[in-house]
């Protein structure tokens, strides 16, 4: 299984405050801005070789990223890799007695599968997993054509 860093989530307060670091201190630029209603969060990507800075702005302090703010202030949330095929990341998790965290897979930014797993099966760190980019519906038979 080839996997690559896909991007580093750090939870802040606000993207407008957040971006001047990581755009004026490290010369990254924001590529786009995108509101997740379903993870009820603002996301700012921000792409740099090999990886991207994902900032995490929450709609709503009920929401994970607002309970993890309130919790822990602003952050490392989460690290992600590219996985060839998220569901089979999800089977090898439980085969290993790592759990997933909310509804595994679901869809991410981009249109990308994700999934989480939980800090605590995984030595304190939010791991996500995302699988390709694909805005079609979810997932298709392969032979199709
Ligand atoms: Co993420």
């Amino acid at each position: 299984m080839t996997v690559r860093l896909a991007h580093i989530g750090i939870a802040v307060r606000s993207i407008v405050d957040a971006r001047v670091f990581y755009e004026e201190v490290l010369g990254l630029e924001v590529k786009k801005i995108e509101e997740i209603a379903s993870e009820g969060v603002r996301v700012a990507l921000l792409p740099f070789p090999g990886g991207e800075i994902e900032l995490l702005e929450a709609l709503d302090p009920e929401t994970p990223v607002g309970r993890f703010l309130a919790k822990h202030g602003e952050g490392l949330h989460h690290v992600s890799f590219d996985v060839p095929d998220v569901r089979k990341a999800i089977l090898a998790g439980i085969e290993h007695g790592v759990e997933t965290v909310g509804e595994a897979p679901r869809r991410g930014a981009e249109g990308r599968e994700i999934a989480f797993f939980h800090p605590l099966f995984t030595h304190g760190v939010l791991v996500e997993v995302a699988g390709p980019r694909n805005d079609a519906p979810a997932s298709q038979p392969q032979e199709q054509n």
